[in-house]
């Protein structure tokens, strides 16, 4: 555990360095998310996180706009996690939004955290 963890903060001293560094290739740091993003989440969530996807506006309510950096600021990470791996129903949000954790890793997961950030800049991950 303690490896782990030290591990982790190493880990996350390599990212907050990198970001630091090369603010241009920050995209690099999402892994595969855009893409999976722009695949699997931008027909409900929009291309640009809006909550504005045309299968979205079926939907009621909406799906999550993150870009509305108020709401998405009072969201842990780790609900943002459980949301996209277990499905709306498990935080209590609207059951339409499915559960990925069949589809994607939990690394895979991680980087979708963030990528949905980035909609909101300044309630990026740490
Ligand atoms: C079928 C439409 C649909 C798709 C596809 C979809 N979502 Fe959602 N999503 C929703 C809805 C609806 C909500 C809940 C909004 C609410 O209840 O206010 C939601 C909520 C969320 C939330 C916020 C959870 C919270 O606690 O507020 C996250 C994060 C999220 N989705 C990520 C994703 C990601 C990442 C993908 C793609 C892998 C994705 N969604 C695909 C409909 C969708």
């Amino acid at each position: 555990m303690e490896v782990k963890r030290r591990m982790t903060l190493a880990a996350t001293t390599v990212v907050i360095a990198f970001v630091a560094c090369a603010p241009r290739v920050i995209a690099a740091s999402f892994g595969q998310a855009p893409t999976e993003y722009q695949q699997y989440c931008a027909g409900c969530h929009g291309k640009d996180g809006a909550g504005d996807g045309p299968l979205g506006a079926f939907l009621s309510p909406r799906p999550r706009d993150f870009a509305n950096c108020k709401v998405m600021k009072a969201i842990t990470d780790q609900t943002l996690f459980n949301a996209i791996k277990n499905g709306g129903a498990s935080v209590g949000v609207s059951p339409n939004m499915p559960a990925w954790g069949g589809s994607f890793n939990d690394a895979q997961i991680h980087d979708l955290v963030k990528y949905v950030r980035q909609f909101c800049p300044q309630t990026a991950s740490k």
